[in-house]
């Protein structure tokens, strides 16, 4: 019993799995070119930067087929870009400054729990907080939401609309303007991914400059 006990206490602190699993995966990449991470040890170059949601189910290399190295990642409940979030606009400023990252992919999912809560009546604690923007939208939306026979609906159509909302608060950071300013290009593009066949949409909300932006806010 005691050495089941501290085989259990190891297991706890240790999580072994995991680190075979991460050798296993080093290794297999080493083998096929040993180059790998040497390079990716002297630099990163992505292209592309990825808000998306903290959702288990919604790995961003693993869906875009990307590599380490290929994609900057920034995710939080409900891909949210706040304006006073200093850890997503730190991401945001690293991404488009230094990495002169090109693409900003603002991903949503179907069925995010976080756009869920928005409908529940039961409070959440801190979290509905966070997710205050959220509640905002789907009170100024409410009349098209409304229109939608079920509550899955209604959540889905939220997750689109959050994305392009966030795609605009992407576009309107001092950080996305000051870029357009200097023609540095960068475009932001509001994707959704659907958990239940693991394919992503785009929502064709692409916005590559100050004039593409009040196009999208006028709408
Ligand atoms: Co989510």
């Amino acid at each position: 019993m005691a050495a089941i006990a501290r085989l259990g206490g190891a297991t706890m602190k240790t999580l072994p799995r995991l680190f075979q699993n991460n050798r296993k995966w080093a290794s297999r990449i080493s083998q096929a070119d040993p180059t790998f991470f040497p390079l990716l040890a002297e630099q990163q170059t992505p292209d592309f930067l990825w808000i998306g949601c903290a959702d288990s189910r919604v790995p961003a290399n693993e869906i875009t087929g990307l590599l380490p190295g290929e994609l900057f990642v920034h995710r939080n409940v409900a891909n949210l870009v706040v304006h006073t979030d200093l850890n997503c606009l730190s991401v945001l400023q690293f991404a488009v400054e230094m990495l002169k990252i090109k693409h900003i992919i603002v991903c949503g999912h179907y069925g995010c729990g976080g756009v869920k809560a928005v409908f529940e009546r039961t409070p959440h604690g801190l979290i509905d907080n966070w997710l205050r923007p959220i509640q905002d939208l789907c009170r100024r939306r409410e009349a098209e939401l409304m229109q939608l026979a079920s509550l899955e609906e209604r959540v889905d159509r939220l997750c689109e609309l959050n994305v392009i909302e966030q795609v605009k608060n992407v576009a309107n950071t001092t950080i996305v303007q000051d870029a357009w300013r200097r023609n540095q290009p960068v475009s932001v593009h509001g994707w959704i991914y659907a958990i239940s066949d693991g394919l992503l949409q785009d929502l064709g909300a692409c916005i590559s400059s100050a004039a593409e932006l009040n196009e999208l806010e006028a709408q």
